[in-house]
């Protein structure tokens, strides 16, 4: 079982930010990176749908052999990670959130703005989670339709893509900003464009390195990690074509 790799899901490519985070804390593990890309978006399609895309896909990593699931998607687990808890009882079962938590401590009450899908904005887990904040902070969020689809491309930093940011972000940048979450794992490929429209000293947060800690203490606790002085491997998996060489680009540079 320990000799099994990690496995790492999206619905595209951005999963890979947390993958990053994965492969720096524990390089000596081996990972099998799977990309819904040919279903992508998930952000726009309905809780049923997400759950169905992601369960099926998850399904197809367990019986090709993982020791654990990363649900490296926002997304997919604000829909699924309850039936997936459910499911795969015997492997820790890992899913992400946006970081709203770390934002609302940056100052007194802060302003916090959470950029996210329409189906994390809209689902039930994230309305749970700014609520339990509603005391401590100003949380607003901002659905961001049409932003994962400029990672997707590999476009990381054309004019175009700062015009969309500027007419995404300008109207809710009117009023001040303490903290910007990245609440999707396709936006810290971005994060440069993101963070010149909200301006420098806004600090801008994502989730994939506690999602990468916990995973490694939940293998921990689970006796599941490897070796620490073997070097680990990296396996991509996309289910439309030709977007390998882009998986690379995105985790090595
Ligand atoms: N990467 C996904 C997330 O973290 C969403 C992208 C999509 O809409 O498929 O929410």
């Amino acid at each position: 079982m320990r000799e099994l790799p990690v496995g790492v899901f999206d619905s595209g490519v951005g999963g890979i930010s947390v993958l990053r985070e994965l492969v720096r804390i524990m390089p000596w593990e081996d990972y099998f990176f799977f990309g819904d890309s040919a279903n992508a978006p998930y952000g726009t399609k309905s809780a049923e749908r997400i759950r169905e895309l992601t369960l099926a896909r998850v399904d197809y990593m367990y019986r090709k052999g993982i020791k654990a699931i990363v649900v490296a998607c926002n997304t997919a687990t604000s829909a699924a990670i309850k039936p997936l808890r459910e499911i795969y009882t015997t492997i820790p079962v890992i899913g992400i959130e946006p970081a709203v938590r770390p934002a609302v401590m940056v100052s007194e009450h802060p302003r916090v703005l959470v950029l996210a899908t329409p189906g994390t904005v809209h689902g039930e887990k994230f309305q749970h989670l700014i609520h339990g904040f509603e005391e401590k902070a100003d949380v607003t969020a901002l659905p961001c339709p049409g932003l994962m689809e400029f990672v997707e491309r590999g476009e990381l930093d054309s004019p175009q893509l700062h015009q969309f940011l500027r007419e995404l972000l300008g109207p809710s940048m009117k009023e001040h900003v303490d903290a910007v979450v990245l609440g999707c794992t396709h936006y810290p490929f971005v994060k440069k464009a993101i963070q010149t429209v909200v301006g420098e000293n806004v600090p801008v947060l994502d989730g994939s390195e506690g999602t990468a800690r916990e995973t490694r203490r939940r293998l921990e606790v689970e006796g599941l990690l490897r070796d620490s002085s073997r070097t680990g491997r990296v396996e991509f998996e996309m289910s439309s074509p030709g977007k390998e060489e882009l998986c690379r680009k995105l985790l090595w540079g």
